[in-house]
């Protein structure tokens, strides 16, 4: 069994905030939204507002980002470009980008590649649909999600069932805990106890102390709590707690 260690991970609460507006609250008392003595925050606003929030003061990651440095890809921001503007995170295969924008493993893995190279932190997301999970086959689904990665260099994973996500339902904090042990348990010796593993779908006030909990769960990837920022605050109220 793998055991929190605090000495080495400290907890991380992450705001996924998709395709909307940044709360007021992030540009007015961003307090919210920064980091705490006990507990790291990363923002992850919309690509046209990575500046405000950079010149806020913020911790900033994009959500996405291209592995190729320039060219013809119209609609997409690089690796480089997010470097050099000033983000320290990007997100690596959300699973609405490998939804809506298909990208597959492979695709992801070259993210990842590129993230690194460019000195950005990737946080890599994984997890199976409904149907997969209804299937048996959630472990092996995320087993290959994280093939063809450097593994020993990813620092950021984050487990986000696809069901869970934007749905109100969470997975209960023993099946969360499950698959981040089996995560972890999966990564080589040298970064198995330093890599943090972010739960990631529908987490809020009311569920964060009981997933938080989890020896496995390192923090959180929010989403829909993470626009109203007194629930985003609660949360990381909670990690601080634990
Ligand atoms: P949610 O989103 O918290 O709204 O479920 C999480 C995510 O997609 O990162």
């Amino acid at each position: 069994m793998y055991h929190r260690s605090m000495t080495t991970r400290r907890p991380l609460i992450a705001a996924n905030w998709k395709m909307h507006s940044v709360p007021n609250e992030a540009t007015e008392q961003s307090s919210v939204y920064r980091p705490t003595a006990k507990v790291d925050t990363i923002v992850f606003p919309t690509f046209v507002h990575l500046l405000q929030c950079i010149s806020n003061g913020l911790p900033v990651g994009a959500q996405a980002g291209h592995p190729i440095d320039a060219g013809a890809h119209t609609g997409d921001v690089s690796m480089a470009m997010l470097k050099e503007l000033g983000c320290t995170h990007v997100l690596c295969g959300h699973s609405e980008r490998r939804q809506h924008h298909h990208e597959s493993n492979e695709d992801v893995a070259a993210q990842v590649t590129a993230a690194l190279a460019h000195h950005l932190t990737p946080i890599l997301c994984i997890g199976e649909t409904e149907a997969e999970r209804d299937e048996g086959i959630a472990e092996t689904i995320v087993y290959m999600q994280l093939q063809q990665l450097p593994l020993e260099q990813l620092t950021i994973i984050a487990y986000e069932p696809i069901w869970a996500i934007g749905t109100g339902n969470t997975a209960s904090p023993e099946d969360a805990e499950t698959m981040h042990a089996f995560i972890r348990s999966k990564l080589p010796d040298a970064t198995q106890d330093t890599t943090r593993i972010l739960y990631g779908g529908s987490m809020k006030p009311s569920n964060a102390t009981q997933l938080l909990a989890q020896p496995n769960i390192d923090g959180g990837l929010v989403g829909g709590a993470s626009l109203k920022p007194e629930e985003f605050k609660q949360i990381v109220e909670i990690a601080s707690t634990l």
